[in-house]
Parts: structure tokens; C-alpha cells; sequence
């Protein structure tokens, strides 16, 4: 069919004739960029008074109340770790240091606990910090909140609709809490920006950033192919962000293949196998930050199980920096499409042996030595969290991979 151009011409008078035309205007890219830099300006400006009409449900800016409405998106935010951002690492080092240094303390709020009214402690008019009349400490215990991401001066703000259409089908006064202005800002990388990025003249170390994820991703292909954060983290708008604790999500970004020179060995021979570990669909370094740590391994085992001395060897993936901060000791993390190979090469003293390589990732393995140092050091106030903490960060580690070869 020819295409007609009469129907164009009657489309500004249906638009002018729908309800809320006005907010279904498409956001330029400069528009979206606008709106990010004024969302992320933090801390997040005091939500003020309520409109008089709105019940007190939705008033409240507790994630418990969103979820009244919204439940899918609490059941999954419930089990993110942006709902566990204050917790026992983060509020047993707080403890101590709102008191000693106020002012870096607020500086974790930044991305730990945005809104303001989840901070204790405001900066003063004349300097200094003053108590913050708005404090609500339930909040606070909440973490990266529903509404830290959505709700400024108690409006709401979302994605397009999944049909990628901007207004609401009634008038925004009849839906509850005057229903939400939708912008595309919300699918792009830089919506996670502000928190998973230094700025460019932030904490680096070597040259390099200490927090760079969005650098990262900006010079991937996926960034040229248009994925965003929000597709591999947030795939069909769940709320998990799952990331490097999460074993199935490292596995959809990483992949091992084993090689071996041949199938069958006798004793006194010297094994080689290889062990490639490659970043195929991980948009970023993998692992993006300096915490964590990936352990490449080989070791043979014995008929009762055991590792047989000397026969170990490892090669680690990741960005190990000191304790304090002051020095990189190594960085073989994967860029996007990079591959680790680990040569594992061992004669075989015996018989009945069985070769074992393995990939283990070590999620919180820079906190693990942090804590303890904390601790040694004295902890104060934060001690009994600190050691929870501990306990958590030692018993995240998980196996990526394995596999057992028989060998003689
Ligand atoms: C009383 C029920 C209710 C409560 C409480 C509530 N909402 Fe909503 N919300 C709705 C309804 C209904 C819509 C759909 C409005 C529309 O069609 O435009 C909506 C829409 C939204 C949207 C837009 C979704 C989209 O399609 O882009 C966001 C974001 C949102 N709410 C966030 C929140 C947050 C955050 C809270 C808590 C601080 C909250 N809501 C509390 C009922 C509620
Ligand atoms: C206001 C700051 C903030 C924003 C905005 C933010 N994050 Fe986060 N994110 C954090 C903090 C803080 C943590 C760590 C929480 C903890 O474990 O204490 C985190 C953790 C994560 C993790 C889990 C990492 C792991 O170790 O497994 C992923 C994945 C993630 N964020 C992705 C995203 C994506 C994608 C977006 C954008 C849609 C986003 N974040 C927006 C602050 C933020
Ligand atoms: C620019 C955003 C940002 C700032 C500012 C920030 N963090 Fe974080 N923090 C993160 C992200 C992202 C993660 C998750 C990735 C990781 O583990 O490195 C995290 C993880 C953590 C963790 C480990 C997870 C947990 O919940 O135990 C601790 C502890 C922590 N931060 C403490 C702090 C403290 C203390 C400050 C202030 C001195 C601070 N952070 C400032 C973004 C930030
Ligand atoms: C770290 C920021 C962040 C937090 C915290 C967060 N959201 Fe979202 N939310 C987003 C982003 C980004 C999208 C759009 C994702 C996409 O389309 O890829 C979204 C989408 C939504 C939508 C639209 C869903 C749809 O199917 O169209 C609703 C409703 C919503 N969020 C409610 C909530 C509620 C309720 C909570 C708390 C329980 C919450 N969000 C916590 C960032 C966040
Ligand atoms: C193509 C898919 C993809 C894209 C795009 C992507 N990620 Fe990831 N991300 C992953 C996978 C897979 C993991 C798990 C492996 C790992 O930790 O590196 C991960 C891990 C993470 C982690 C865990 C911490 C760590 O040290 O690895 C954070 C935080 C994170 N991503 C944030 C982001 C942010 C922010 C963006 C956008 C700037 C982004 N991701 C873009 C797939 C992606």
C-alpha cells in the first residue's frame, strides 16, 4: 500500500486532544543527560511536604510501602545488595567515623544511603555539620531505596512504558501518588553512573581509577552495540542487579575451556593442560572492581582424596591493591573479549591420580583482609558489625568451575 499523507495532517489535533500530550514529548539525548545530572546531585534534596491529598501510603518513602503496589519489583530489590548497601561493613565503619570524619562518612552516603533524609548529619549553613531535622532512621537501614532511584520532591519518575510510550492512560491527578513522568534517562548506562564511576579526577591508583566501570563498558563493544547496564543487570526489568556474588551471573559473561595434550598418562610422565578463562559477555573488566578475586588452579589428588604435596599452582585474575590504599600490586583482570590461559604442567610421581582444575572466585576478598585489619586496629563502636561482616565476606566464595580428570 502506497503510504498516505493524510493522516498527518489531523495528527496535532488528536494530540492536542489526549490527556497528558504534553508530558509524551520525546526527551532529546541532552534532555536525558540534563535529567541525570539533576537526579544524581547529591545529597538527594530533601522530599519536603507530601501533597495534602495523598494517604499516608503514599506519602511514605519506605521501600515496604512501594511494594504495597509494586511487588514484584520489592520481592526482587529485597534480595539485591543494593538493599543491603548499610550493611554491617558499611554501618560498622560509619559508627566510629561519623563522629571522627564527618564529612567522608556523608561522602559513603553518597551511593551507600542518598536521600537525605537517610543521613544523621547535614553540612551547616556556616560550615561544620548540624543534626538533620528530616533523619529517619528506618530508612537509612534500607539501603539504596526505591526511592533514592525514582522519587524526587515525592514525584515519581520511571522508564517509558515497556511499549516505549511516555503518558499514562488517566489524567495523572486520578492515579495514585499522581502517577510518574516517564524518561528514557532510566535505560541508559549513565543512570548507574554517578555511583559505579569516579569522576575523572577521583581516587586512582597507577593511573587508573579506582572505581571505572562505566569507562570500562563506554570502550567495549557493547557500549558501540547499544547495551546498556540495565540489559545484562536488569534483564526484563527485574530488580536483582546481580553481579560478581552471584555464581549463574558470572557464568553468562564467563567462559573456561580446558585443553589436555593427551588422553592418557603413565607415571613418571609430565602432564600440560591449559585452562582459558575468557571474558566473552561480561560488559566491563572482569572483575570490574578491586575487591573481589578469581583463582585459576591445578592440583592432582590423590586415591584418598587428598592433594599430593607440591603439586598445586595457581594464577590469579583481578586487581590487587594494598590494604591501605596506597599501591597496585598487580592487575590481570579481562577486559571484554580478553582470555586468561593458565599452563598447568606437573610429572606425575604415582599411580591412581586424579588432576583437578578449578576456577573459584573470591567475591570480597580485599574485605576479608580489611576487616581483619579493622579489627586488629580496633574497630570501637562498630566491632560486633565489623565481625559480622567478616563472616559474611569470608563465606561468599564460590567455585566457577571444576573438573576432575582421571589420569593413570
Ligand atoms: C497506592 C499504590 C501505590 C504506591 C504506594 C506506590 N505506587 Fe508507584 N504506581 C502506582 C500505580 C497505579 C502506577 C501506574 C501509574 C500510571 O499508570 O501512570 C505507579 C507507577 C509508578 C512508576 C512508573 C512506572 C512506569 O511505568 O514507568 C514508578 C517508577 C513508581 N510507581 C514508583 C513508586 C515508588 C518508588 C513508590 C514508593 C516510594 C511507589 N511507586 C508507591 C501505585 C502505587
Ligand atoms: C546511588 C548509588 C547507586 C546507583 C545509582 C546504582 N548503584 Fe549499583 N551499587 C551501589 C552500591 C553502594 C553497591 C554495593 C552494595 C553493597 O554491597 O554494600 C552496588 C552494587 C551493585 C551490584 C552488585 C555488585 C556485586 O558485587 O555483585 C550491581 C550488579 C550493580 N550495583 C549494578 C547497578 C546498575 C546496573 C545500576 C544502574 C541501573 C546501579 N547499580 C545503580 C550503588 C549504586
Ligand atoms: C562512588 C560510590 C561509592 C562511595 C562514595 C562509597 N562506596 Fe562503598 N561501595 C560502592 C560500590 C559500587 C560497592 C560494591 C563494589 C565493591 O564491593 O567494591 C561498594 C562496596 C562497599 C563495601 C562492601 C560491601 C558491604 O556492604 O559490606 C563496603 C564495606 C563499603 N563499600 C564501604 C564504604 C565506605 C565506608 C565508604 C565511605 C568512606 C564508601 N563505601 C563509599 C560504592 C561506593
Ligand atoms: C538502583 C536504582 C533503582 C532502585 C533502587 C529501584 N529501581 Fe525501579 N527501576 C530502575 C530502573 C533503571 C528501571 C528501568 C529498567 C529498565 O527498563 O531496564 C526501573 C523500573 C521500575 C519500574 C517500571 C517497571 C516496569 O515493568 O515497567 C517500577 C514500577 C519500579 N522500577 C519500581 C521500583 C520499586 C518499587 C523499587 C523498590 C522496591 C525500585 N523500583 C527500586 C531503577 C531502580
Ligand atoms: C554485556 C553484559 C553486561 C553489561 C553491559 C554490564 N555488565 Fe556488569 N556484569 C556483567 C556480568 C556477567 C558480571 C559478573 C562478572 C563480573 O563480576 O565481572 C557483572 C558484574 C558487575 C558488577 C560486580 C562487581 C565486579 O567487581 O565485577 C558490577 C558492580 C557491575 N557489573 C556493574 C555494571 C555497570 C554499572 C554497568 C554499566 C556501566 C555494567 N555492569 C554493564 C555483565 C554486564
Amino acid at each position: 500500500m502506497a503510504p498516505s499523507r493524510r493522516p498527518l495532517l489531523f495528527l496535532p489535533f488528536l494530540l492536542l486532544l489526549l490527556p497528558g500530550a504534553e508530558a509524551q514529548k520525546p526527551w532529546t539525548e541532552g534532555e536525558q543527560l540534563d535529567f541525570l545530572r539533576r537526579h544524581w546531585s547529591r545529597p538527594v534534596s530533601p522530599q519536603g511536604k507530601p501533597s495534602a491529598r495523598w494517604s499516608p501510603l503514599e506519602a511514605s518513602l519506605l521501600p515496604e510501602s512501594c511494594g504495597t503496589c509494586h511487588p514484584a519489583q520489592l520481592a526482587d530489590w529485597k534480595e539485591s545488595l543494593h538493599a543491603k548497601s548499610m550493611g554491617p561493613g558499611v554501618k560498622g565503619q560509619l559508627v566510629e567515623m561519623l563522629a571522627s570524619d564527618t564529612d567522608s562518612a556523608l561522602g559513603c552516603y553518597a551511593c551507600h544511603a542518598p536521600l537525605s533524609e537517610q543521613q544523621e548529619k547535614v553540612a551547616g549553613r556556616k560550615g561544620g555539620f548540624t543534626p538533620n531535622a528530616a533523619f529517619d532512621a528506618r530508612l537509612q537501614v534500607k539501603g539504596l531505596t526505591c526511592a533514592a532511584c525514582h522519587v524526587r520532591r515525592h514525584q515519581r519518575f520511571g522508564p517509558p512504558k515497556r511499549d516505549g510510550s511516555l503518558a499514562s492512560e488517566l489524567p495523572r491527578e486520578r492515579l495514585p501518588h499522581n502517577g510518574a513522568t516517564r524518561t528514557p534517562a532510566f535505560l541508559r548506562a549513565e543512570f548507574c553512573r554517578d555511583c559505579h564511576q569516579f569522576p575523572p579526577d577521583g581516587f586512582a591508583l597507577n593511573g587508573k581509577l579506582l572505581e571505572n566501570t562505566y569507562a570500562e563498558w563506554k570502550a567495549s563493544p557493547f557500549a558501540r552495540a547499544g547495551v546498556q547496564c540495565q540489559d545484562c543487570h536488569m534483564p526484563d526489568r527485574r530488580h536483582l542487579w546481580r553481579g560478581i556474588h552471584d555464581a549463574e551471573m558470572v557464568r553468562s559473561g564467563v567462559s573456561v575451556a580446558f585443553s589436555t595434550d593427551r588422553a592418557s598418562y603413565a607415571v613418571g610422565d609430565t602432564l600440560e593442560v591449559t585452562l582459558t578463562v575468557i571474558n566473552e559477555k561480561v560488559g566491563h573488566s572482569f572483575p570490574t572492581y578491586v575487591t573481589p578475586r578469581v583463582v585459576v588452579s591445578g592440583e592432582l589428588i590423590d586415591r584418598s582424596g587428598r592433594v599430593v604435596a607440591g603439586s598445586r599452582q595457581e594464577q590469579i585474575i583481578g586487581r590487587e591493591v594494598t590494604l591501605d590504599l596506597t599501591r597496585e600490586l598487580f592487575d590481570t583482570r579481562l577486559a571484554p573479549g580478553e582470555s586468561a590461559t593458565f599452563r598447568y604442567r606437573q610429572r606425575l610421581p604415582g599411580a591412581g591420580l586424579t588432576l583437578r582444575v578449578a576456577v573459584t572466585v573470591y567475591p570480597d576478598h580485599f574485605y576479608v583482609g580489611f576487616f581483619e585489619a579493622l579489627l586488629a586496629g580496633g574497630a570501637g563502636k562498630g566491632t560486633a558489625q565489623v565481625r559480622e561482616a567478616l563472616r559474611a565476606a569470608r563465606s561468599s566464595s564460590f567455585t566457577l568451575y571444576v573438573n576432575e580428570v582421571p589420569l593413570t
